[in-house]
């Protein structure tokens, strides 16, 4: 496809909507979607693809409702946007108006790029392709795709009267008739037109309709304008209006993400009860059993096995690892063929090292397992280090907190730590040192010490 030379382009975002379908006080544009916000989906798209073609771009995101989360938010993320803000909500067509009428520069880009805030699966492509017919026809562009069920979406009336040859209007569900119902073809809500023909086509809409607002689709009045039909737009394109589109369109990205890792080569046995997030890299022979969530920052090494129900967050697990089942693990590290679980607790700063153990029902916190270092069953370790080949039993408790500081517990290599014991931190026990079951332990030991304390 020749690249579209357009000039410059200016990109508005509509985000100011009530979102009121959705029926939650979160604002639309922040709901988690897939790791992410749903507003950040139409924002990567249209910046990768600012990325690729060498058009001028500056993006305006048009506020309203709950404008001051919205704006916190992006302007954490994306330094570069400009903001404008709609009073009052009145219609997709009002919040164009109010873009204009606080932008001096509007009409110094030659295109303005229309995108709604709450299509989450665009991608770059469809960009491309509505810059590819604006600029071979030189017309306003709309994008269209169709659907066996277009409830709620404005039909593409490409015949009747006052339509001229090869145009359209748009008709909202609202004010469509029974037979404008059965229209199959929809609008996307996505539009790239000549910002003059912007500004002339919007000082005539009006609010003369069902819902009482001005529609941005008015702009498109039947003698001017193409519907550009985007194939696979029924995933593309598709709307976020409540709580179930939310969630399909969490599932279509989920979806896509496994897709990309069965293609590298990792097995996920039930695709349709796995949860990873685009920023989740698997390697190749992994195998992730069903119910396993992988977020943010998760990286897996090669032949890893995830057992069922196992949750990780930003957590970087090496090769041949294995997890068991039911395990929360979040911020640490999990080296090359160890084995933690089932029903582990990762608390952030933990290393779990080479060829280590953790069973089940133990939790760590800021702490380090040594290689071969095992701690089976029922513990607690927190600001800790234990040594090479070290064997805690089962019940072991750090006891790290005095109620006002955290202390650390040293544990050398080859000890071997009775069942029910406790240490006092700060202690420091040396290498091949033998605590016998039921001890607390408040002072350091030498190294090949013996201690026992039952009370
Ligand atoms: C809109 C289109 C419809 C299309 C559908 C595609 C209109 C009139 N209708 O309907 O033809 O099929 O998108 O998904 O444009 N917004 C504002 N200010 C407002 C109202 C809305 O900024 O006063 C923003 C919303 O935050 C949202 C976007 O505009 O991001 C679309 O608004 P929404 O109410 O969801 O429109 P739809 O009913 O989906
Ligand atoms: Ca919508």
């Amino acid at each position: 496809m020749a690249k579209a030379d357009l000039g410059s382009i200016a990109v508005v975002v509509l985000a100011a909507g009530k979102g009121t379908r959705l029926k939650v006080a979160t604002p639309k544009p922040l709901l988690a979607l897939h790791g992410q916000r749903i507003i950040d989906f139409p924002l990567h798209a249209v910046q990768a693809w600012a990325a690729v073609t060498k058009v001028k771009m500056d993006i305006t995101v048009v506020l309203g409702h709950q404008k001051a989360a919205v704006q916190t938010y992006l302007q954490s993320r994306y330094p570069d946007l400009h903001y404008v803000i709609q009073t009052e909500q009145r219609g997709t067509g009002d919040a164009v108006k109010s873009y204009l009428a606080q932008t001096p520069a509007a009409a110094d880009y030659a295109w303005t790029l229309i995108m709604c805030a709450d299509t989450p699966l665009i991608r770059p492509q469809v960009l491309a392709q509505l810059a590819q017919a604006a600029a071979e026809h030189g017309e306003a562009q709309a994008a269209t795709f169709t659907l066996a069920d277009p409830t709620g979406y404005g039909r593409i009336v490409r015949q009747g009267a006052g339509i001229k040859e090869g145009s359209f209007k748009i008709v909202e569900e609202k004010d469509a008739s029974p037979t404008q119902k059965q229209i199959k073809e929809v609008n996307a809500g996505l539009y790239l037109v000549p910002t003059a023909v912007l500004i002339q086509r919007l000082a005539k809409i009006d609010d003369q309709n069902k819902a009482h607002e001005f529609y941005l689709t008015d702009i498109f009045t039947g003698t001017a304008g193409q519907a550009i039909l985007i194939e696979d737009g029924a995933t593309l394109l598709a709307g976020v209006n409540d709580m179930a589109q939310l969630s399909l369109a969490g599932k279509q990205l989920r979806m896509a993400k496994i897709k990309t890792l069965q293609a590298q080569g990792v097995e996920i046995i039930d695709p349709d009860n796995t949860y990873i997030e685009e920023t989740v890299q698997v390697a190749a022979g992994a195998i992730i059993h069903p119910g396993v969530h992988l977020e943010g920052r998760t990286t897996i090494g090669a032949n890893t096995i995830i057992e069922a129900g196992s949750i990780l967050k930003n957590m970087e697990v090496e090769e041949q690892v294995v997890i068991k089942a039911y395990c929360y693990l979040e911020d640490s590290k999990i080296c090359a063929t160890a084995q933690v679980g089932p029903f582990a607790h990762l608390r952030p700063q933990s290393v779990v090292g080479p060829q280590a153990k953790v069973g089940n029902f133990v939790e760590l916190k800021k702490a380090t397992l040594l290689e071969g270092a095992k701690v089976s069953h029922l513990s607690y370790v927190g600001d800790a280090e234990i040594g090479r080949r070290t064997n805690i039993g089962c019940g072991f408790i750090t006891c790290n907190y005095d109620g006002a500081h955290k202390h650390f517990t040293k544990i050398g290599d080859d000890c071997f730590i009775g069942s029910d014991s406790q240490m006092i931190a700060p202690v420091e026990i040396g290498d091949q040192c033998f605590v016998a079951s039921g001890s607390t332990i408040n002072k350091s030991m030498p190294p090949n010490s013996f201690a026992i304390s039952r009370g």
